[in-house]
C-alpha cells in the first residue's frame, strides 16, 4: 500500500475512531498535569507528612536531622516546599519525658483546628518513644501558638511511633506502629477509631500487620512502620515501611475493601512482595504520605530516601534522608502501582524501556496525526515527557511536545502494528492499562487491541520502532518512569 493510501487510511480510520467514540468519550478527567518534579524536593527531611488543605497550600512536617523539634512549612506547590519558610511548633526540652528524640510528625486539620501527632522519647532513653499531640486553632498554622504536648495513649505502654490518621466513610481512624509484647519484632502496626482529634478508642484497637516476610526483617528483628493511608478504587490501602532505615528500607502495603469493617483484622490483606525499593541511585525509599498534585487529581507519592547506599555514621543519625515526590499509579486491577524511585533531578517523566534502556520519543518532533513514536537515548527533552492521566483503570498518555496521545494507530489489532501519536480523542485506542511486571516495571496494555507496547524486534538502536504485540511479559514490554 503506498504512503498516500496508508495516510488516507489512517485519516479515515482515525476519523471513524474519533466519531465512533464521540458518544463513548468519558467526561474529561478531572485535572491532568505533567508530573516533572525536581527531586529531591526538600533536603534532609524524613518521614514526611504532607497535607493539602482547602486553602490550596501544602502543609508539610517531617523528622529533622537532630530530632529536636516539630517543624512546619507550607507552599502552594510541591516543588516550592524546599525553599519555603519554616516555623517551629514544638522544641524538645533539654531533659524530661520529651527531652530525647522527636520522630515522624503527622499533620491534620480536624474540626476547625490543626493537629500534629508525633512520637517523642525521654532524654534518658531516646528510643523509648511515646505518642503525643499538639493543637493550633489559627487558620494559618504557621502563625498562632501550639498547645503543649499531651499523650495520645494507645492502651498499653511500649515503644510506639509513626502516627497517621485518616477519615473514611465519616469515621476518623488512627494508625501507628508499636512494639508488641507478644513477639520480639521491633514493631507491629495498629488501627483504632478516634473518639476525638486527641483520643483513641483503645477498645477498638486491632493489629493490622506484623513482620511476616524476610524483606521486613533485613537488618532488624522485624519492622513494619510508617503507615500511610490512601482510599481509591473501592479499597483502603495502607502503605508501610519495612526493614532497617538504610538502603534496605522499602515499602509494602496492606488493603481492605472500602466497605469492610476496617476494625476487623480479617478485613486486611498484606501484599506478599515489596512494592517500592532501592533503584536508580535512590536508596532506602520509604515512610511518606500520599497527596495530589496541583491539579487536585493526580495522585502523588511522597517519600524519603538517600542518594547513597551507606549511611554515615548510622541509619538514624545520618541526616541525608531527603523528601521526594513522584506520581503514584493504579494498575489494571485498581491496586496502587508504585514503580521505581525516579532518578535525582528533574525531567524524569519519561517512559524508559527495560531491555533498551532508551525512552519513548516523539521521533523527529513530528506533531502530525499518525506520527510514529520510537526509542531514543533518554534525555530531558519534551519529546520524551509523557503526561499520564488516570481515567479509571486506564491511562491516557500525552506527549508534552506534540500534545497528542499514544495511540494504537488505525485501531489496528494486528501483531507488530504501529504505535504513534494522534489527537487526544478519548478513544479506546488511546487507553492504556498499567500491568505490574514486578520490581517496579510495568507493561502497557492497549484497551482497544489488548496488545502491549513492544520494543519491536528487541532493537536497541536510536530510532528503534515501537509496535504492539501479544502481551507476553518479556522485557521488551517492560517500562518504567524516568
Ligand atoms: O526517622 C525516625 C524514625 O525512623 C521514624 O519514626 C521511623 O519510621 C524510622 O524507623
Amino acid at each position: 500500500m503506498n504512503l498516500l493510501a496508508r495516510r488516507w487510511r489512517r485519516l479515515v480510520a482515525g476519523g471513524v475512531a474519533a466519531l465512533a467514540t464521540l458518544a463513548l468519550i468519558p467526561a474529561a478527567p478531572a485535572g491532568a498535569q505533567l508530573i516533572d518534579v525536581p527531586n529531591p524536593i526538600v533536603q534532609q527531611r524524613a518521614d514526611t507528612s504532607i497535607y493539602k488543605h482547602t486553602d490550596g497550600y501544602y502543609y508539610m512536617t517531617a523528622s529533622v536531622p537532630d530530632y529536636k523539634r516539630v517543624e512546619l512549612r507550607r507552599s502552594q506547590t510541591l516543588a516550592g516546599l524546599g525553599s519555603a519558610a519554616t516555623s517551629t511548633a514544638f522544641t524538645a526540652p533539654s531533659s524530661g519525658a520529651l527531652g530525647g528524640w522527636i520522630w515522624a510528625p503527622d499533620i491534620k486539620f480536624y474540626d476547625g483546628a490543626w493537629y500534629m501527632y508525633f512520637s517523642a522519647s525521654p532524654s534518658s532513653a531516646r528510643f523509648d518513644q511515646r505518642l503525643y499531640w499538639i493543637r493550633n486553632t489559627s487558620a494559618n498554622p504557621m502563625t498562632g501558638s501550639w498547645s503543649a504536648p499531651q499523650r495520645m495513649t494507645t492502651g498499653w505502654e511500649s515503644f510506639q511511633l509513626d502516627p497517621a490518621s485518616f477519615t473514611h466513610n465519616g469515621v476518623r481512624y488512627f494508625s501507628w506502629a508499636q512494639d508488641s509484647p507478644s513477639t520480639s519484632y521491633n514493631s507491629h502496626m495498629y488501627l483504632a477509631r478516634m473518639t476525638s482529634p486527641t483520643t483513641i478508642d483503645t477498645a477498638t484497637a486491632i493489629e493490622i500487620a506484623r513482620p511476616t516476610h524476610s524483606w521486613e526483617m533485613e537488618g532488624v528483628a522485624g519492622v513494619v512502620e510508617g503507615p500511610s493511608p490512601i482510599v481509591k478504587n473501592g479499597r483502603v490501602i495502607i502503605a508501610y515501611s519495612a526493614s532497617a532505615t538504610d538502603s534496605r528500607y522499602k515499602l509494602g502495603y496492606i488493603y481492605a475493601s472500602a466497605s469492610a469493617n476496617l476494625l476487623s483484622a480479617s478485613s486486611w490483606t498484606k501484599k506478599s512482595t515489596p512494592v517500592f525499593q532501592t533503584a536508580n541511585g535512590v536508596y532506602g525509599p520509604g515512610h511518606g504520605s500520599f497527596t495530589v498534585a496541583e491539579d487536585g487529581a493526580t495522585d502523588m507519592l511522597i517519600f524519603h530516601a538517600r542518594d547513597y547506599a551507606t549511611p554515615n555514621p548510622d541509619a538514624l543519625t545520618d541526616p541525608n534522608r531527603h523528601t521526594r515526590a513522584q506520581q503514584l499509579y493504579w494498575d489494571a486491577n485498581g491496586f496502587p502501582f508504585f514503580g521505581q524511585p525516579q532518578e535525582t533531578g528533574s525531567g524524569q517523566p519519561g517512559i524508559r524501556g527495560r531491555h533498551s534502556n532508551k525512552c519513548v520519543d516523539d521521533y523527529d518532533h513530528n506533531t502530525a496525526d499518525g506520527a510514529l513514536v520510537r526509542l531514543y537515548t533518554c534525555t530531558t527533552g519534551s519529546v520524551q515527557k509523557w503526561e499520564l492521566t488516570y481515567v479509571g483503570g486506564y491511562y491516557r498518555i500525552k506527549n508534552a511536545y506534540a500534545s497528542k496521545c499514544l495511540d494504537a494507530l488505525d485501531g489496528s489489532t494486528a501483531l507488530n502494528s504501529d504505535i504513534g501519536l494522534w489527537s487526544c480523542n478519548g478513544g479506546t485506542t488511546q487507553d492504556w492499562a498499567i500491568v505490574d511486571q514486578g520490581s517496579g516495571w510495568f507493561s502497557l496494555r492497549n484497551r482497544a487491541s489488548g496488545l502491549c507496547l513492544d520494543n519491536y524486534e528487541w532493537n536497541t538502536a536510536n530510532g528503534a520502532r515501537l509496535s504492539q504485540y501479544t502481551c507476553n511479559g518479556s522485557q521488551a514490554q517492560h517500562w518504567r518512569r524516568g
